[in-house]
């Protein structure tokens, strides 16, 4: 048995996915990779390096001598950090997603977890119950590296029998470690004002709503999904995937059951266009019926535990 690399394991969702699998195959089993060079406190049961995914011969050469077959590859700017270094996001998104396709493609990995994102749709989708084949004309510089990886991957599958993997990953709710630069990076911001303050101004309009899904059920998923049987997988480019929709109105009345003087105010920015152009809710049906995906987590459900762990 190989080892499992995670890159851009010290992120949101990374930290959470190397303990899962941590726990699943064992700690020396799961390598956690990230360009940060100080190991967070989470990780530090298990082996930690420090690894640039821009730095292709460095990927190569890691994944060849430390006999990984198994690369989740998580590096990547999310789309409100994007628009700000459009350049820099388009080169970080696509071309370690290149270094690892091609190590996969010269028989050196078994098999790719990438995560795409609700990003790849665009203003011209059909916004509720967003199919998994529909228009997509994503109009972030996030949404459309999400949508031309998407292309590879499948290409990749198609062509040179690549394994890669894939969700659309809505909007994550977590507590264990802070989200990276996300426009529903609200939905975490605002539990921790609330908390410390009773008050949050939100950067997006009461009535915006988003597709989202509390951590642990990303967690289910993106293992359910790499354990599922080759045979059973129709979608080879990324798989929609559906939690729950909500308004930054209707988290915060949710939030005022816990903490009934809580007060929250709008000032609505640049996200608010790219939350804007995203669907308000996603049709997982190809999830559910290829590898009996459900989400467990409700709105108050996920409220409480986010209120009871900060
Ligand atoms: P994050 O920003 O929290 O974590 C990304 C990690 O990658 C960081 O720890 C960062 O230091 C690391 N990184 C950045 N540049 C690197 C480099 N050159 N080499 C190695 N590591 C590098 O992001 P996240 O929320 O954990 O997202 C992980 C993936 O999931 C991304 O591809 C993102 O697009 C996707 N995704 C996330 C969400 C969400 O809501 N969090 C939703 C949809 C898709
Ligand atoms: N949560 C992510 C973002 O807002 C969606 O991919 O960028």
């Amino acid at each position: 048995m190989g080892k499992t690399l995670i890159i851009g394991a010290a992120g949101q969702i990374g930290s959470e996915l190397t303990l899962a699998l941590r726990q699943k195959k064992g700690n020396e089993a799961v390598i956690a990779a990230d360009i940060k060079s100080e190991c967070p406190s989470l990780l530090i049961d298990g082996p930690y390096h420090r690894l640039d995914i821009m730095n292709r011969e460095e990927v190569r050469s890691f994944v060849q001598n430390n006999a990984i077959d198994e690369v989740y590859l998580l590096a990547a700017l999310l789309s409100a950090t994007a628009e700000k270094n459009p350049d820099f996001a388009w080169r970080l998104n696509m071309e370690g997603l290149f270094t690892i396709l091609d190590l996969a493609k010269e028989g050196f990995l078994q098999r790719i977890f990438w995560p795409s994102s609700i990003a790849v749709f665009g203003p011209t989708t059909p916004n509720e119950g967003t199919p998994q084949h529909t228009v997509m004309e994503p109009s972030t510089v996030y949404g459309i590296s999400k949508q031309a990886g998407e292309r590879w991957c499948e290409y990749y599958h198609n062509t040179f029998g690549v394994d890669v993997r894939s969700l659309r990953y809505p909007g994550l709710i977590s507590y264990k470690s802070p989200p990276g630069g996300g426009t529903t990076d609200y939905a975490v911001d605002i539990f921790y004002k609330a908390k410390a303050q009773g008050n949050y101004t939100c950067f997006l309009n009461k009535d915006t709503e988003l597709p989202m899904m509390f951590m642990d059920d990303a967690i289910r998923a993106t293992i359910t999904l790499m354990e599922a049987p080759k045979e059973n997988l129709r979608i080879w480019s990324s798989y929609n995937l559906s939690g729950i929709s909500f308004t930054p109105d209707q988290l915060a009345k949710e939030i005022q059951k816990h903490i009934p003087d809580f007060i929250i105010r709008y000032e609505p920015d640049f996200r608010q266009t790219i939350a804007d152009s995203w669907p308000n809710s996603i049709d997982d049906s190809y999830a559910s019926e290829d590898w009996n995906w459900k989400p467990a987590y409700n709105l108050s459900e996920l409220v409480s535990e986010m209120l009871h762990h900060i």
